[in-house]
């Protein structure tokens, strides 16, 4: 029998690099993706298409998008607006992550709107790309707990996503974006959504805050979740929120998921050399907790 399969998204070009005290220039995020790509990572998200003053280390995704390495590789942006549609359709971006928070304060602090204005955004953006024949996922930020309002209701995010998918979201991105929650809650609120939508609309995105990122990624895996946000080297972290971490790690996610018997497609000794890329690129101290130990023991990974 041929092992199932998992999806891994690398965030670290955007969610790892918005929030870094060094910003990298075009050319650096673009040798961090070359790196992921040569590591056969088939879903990458490559930045965000938002206002430059707000997050500066954005600035230049258009650029980026004009000379990325070509192959069957799905590569999307972030955009939180009407604007951010607008700019990444003008460079070609085939593949857009509309995000929403599941809390009001959330919203006005990231996207300076409240969460019924956003919607209405969200309404508008998902109609116009499915007329103009573009692939748009959404994302629920703070699904779980919201650093200004607390616990989030699993109640308003299963409404978000209904409503979400109704307006025309090819899938959805379940985010605790403070890495807040804990695996018991992940797989409440999972297998509720999965009841409600179905595994295969859905994506998972972890930060490791309280170092539980994995232990979320294995209860949503047991919740039925085959598709997963993670970022190269452990890096990320948002702007707008207060105290959160960076992303589980892409190598220690695929790691446990190969140890699992998944098949992520993903060559784990190339992907370590992407953590060391992202590691010199930033001067952050990355993350990916099993590095150390996989970097002496690729060969039990080897693919025969
Ligand atoms: N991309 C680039 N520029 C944008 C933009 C976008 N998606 N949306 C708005 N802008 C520009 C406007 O053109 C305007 O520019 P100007 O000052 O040169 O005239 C400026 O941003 C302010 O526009 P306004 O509509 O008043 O936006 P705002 O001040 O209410 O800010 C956002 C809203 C969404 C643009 C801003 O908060 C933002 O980009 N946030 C980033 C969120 C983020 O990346 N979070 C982390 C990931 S979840
Ligand atoms: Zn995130």
């Amino acid at each position: 029998m041929s092992a199932e399969t998992v999806v891994v998204n690398d965030v670290g070009p955007r969610d790892g690099l918005q929030n870094q005290p060094r910003v990298l220039t075009p050319a650096q995020r673009l040798q961090l993706i070359e790196a992921l790509v040569a590591a056969q990572v088939k879903h990458i998200e490559v930045g965000s298409f938002v206002s430059p003053k707000a997050v500066p280390a954005m600035a230049g995704t258009d650029e980026l998008f004009a000379q990325l390495p070509a192959g069957d590789i799905e590569y999307s942006a972030l955009i939180p607006n009407r604007k951010g549609y607008e700019l990444a359709k003008l460079a070609g971006v085939r593949s857009m992550v509309l995000v929403v928070a599941a809390s009001n304060t959330m919203n006005e602090k990231n996207i300076r709107m409240s969460t019924d204005d956003a919607m209405a955004v969200c309404a508008e953006v998902l109609s116009q790309a499915r007329s103009d024949g573009l692939a748009m996922q959404a994302c629920i930020a703070t699904a779980w707990e919201c650093p200004f309002e607390g616990a989030v209701d699993a109640g308003v995010v299963s409404g978000l996503a209904a409503r979400l998918l109704e307006h025309g979201a090819s899938r959805l991105v379940i985010a605790d974006t403070i890495g807040a929650a804990n695996p018991a809650q992940v797989r409440t609120l999972m297998q509720r959504l999965v009841n409600e939508v179905g595994a295969g609309k859905l994506t998972c995105h972890f930060h490791d805050t309280r170092a539980m990122g994995l232990a979320n990624a294995y209860a949503a895996l047991e919740a039925g979740i085959r598709r997963f946000d993670a970022s190269i080297g452990g890096l990320g972290g948002c702007p707008f929120a207060p105290g959160a971490t960076g992303n589980v790690a892409t190598e220690d996610l695929v790691m446990m998921l190969s140890l699992m018997g998944f098949e992520t497609g993903i060559d784990l000794d190339a992907l370590i050399a992407a953590g060391q890329l992202a590691g010199e690129l930033t001067s952050a101290a990355t993350g990916g907790r099993a590095s150390p130990w996989l970097r002496r023991n690729t060969h039990r990974f080897a693919r025969h």
